[in-house]
């Protein structure tokens, strides 16, 4: 079974129409490994300009989004709206949305849900914090994670399952390649043990939490490493070497 690499940068809140402007003209003119799924993910006011600007071999992502359609929901956006303006992918549960905006796991398995009916992909993420890893229980959190993801999800040819442990993200502490193949390795046995040996065989577990263009080699060397999500690095032209990590 051959899972095909998939690298998502997380431009987060940042950005302006000229600086995306200048990144999307890197990216698109960027000699690219061919085997290698890229994806976008834009502030949502740059959704539009992203996916109109971006080479339409890349895939553009939103990097939230609510539970229902439409309605009184100040300051949301749907899967229809994000579907509407021809964006394909959305990123829940990152660490930002549950630890600075009090995300639950029962919404974002909402939310996994509702992007899924109405035909988004999701890159779904989980993550321990640096007082779980040391208290030793990395797996219990991001089991419990995954199961409510899980819960939700009827096709996993959707879906991208996102490690990222929390103390390394914008924090210039990448996880070393070991802890990462340790955690990812653990997942697909989760994922065997408890939605099916296919799905463990299929799903694409990337990582995520300060990769750059010095680390992504030996990170993406490992077995059960499909790609990445990556935030500063994504602006920046060492992007293109991430997303050539295995070329
Ligand atoms: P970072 O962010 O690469 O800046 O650590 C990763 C992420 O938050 O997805």
């Amino acid at each position: 079974m051959t899972r095909k690499f998939f690298v998502c940068g997380n431009w987060k809140m940042n950005g302006s129409k000229k600086s995306i402007g200048e990144l999307i003209q890197t990216l698109n003119t960027a000699k690219l490994d061919p085997n290698v799924e890229v994806v976008c993910a834009a502030p949502a006011i740059y959704l539009e300009l992203t996916r109109s600007e971006l080479d339409p071999k890349f895939s553009v992502a939103a990097q939230n989004c609510y539970i229902v359609p439409s309605g009184g929901f100040t300051g949301e956006i749907s899967p229809a709206m994000i579907k509407d303006c021809g964006v394909n992918w959305v990123i829940l549960g990152h660490s930002e949305r549950r630890h600075v905006f009090g995300e639950s796991d029962e919404l974002i398995g909402q939310k996994t849900a509702h992007a899924l009916e109405n035909g988004l992909g999701v890159i779904a993420c989980i993550g321990e914090k640096l007082d779980e890893r040391e208290g030793g229980i990395t797996e219990k959190v991001v089991f419990a994670q995954t199961k409510v993801i899980a819960d939700n999800v009827k096709d996993w040819s959707k879906v991208v399952l996102a490690y990222e442990p929390v103390w390394a993200i914008g924090t210039g502490k990448t996880a070393s390649p070991q802890q990462a193949q340790e955690v990812h390795d653990k997942l697909r046995e989760w994922l065997k043990t408890n939605v099916s040996e296919a799905v463990a065989n299929s799903v694409r577990i990337i990582y995520g939490g300060s990769v750059t263009g010095g680390t992504c080699k030996e990170l993406a060397s490992q077995k059960d490493v499909d790609g990445f999500l990556v935030g500063g690095a994504s602006l920046k032209p060492e992007f293109i070497d991430i997303i050539n990590a295995k070329a």
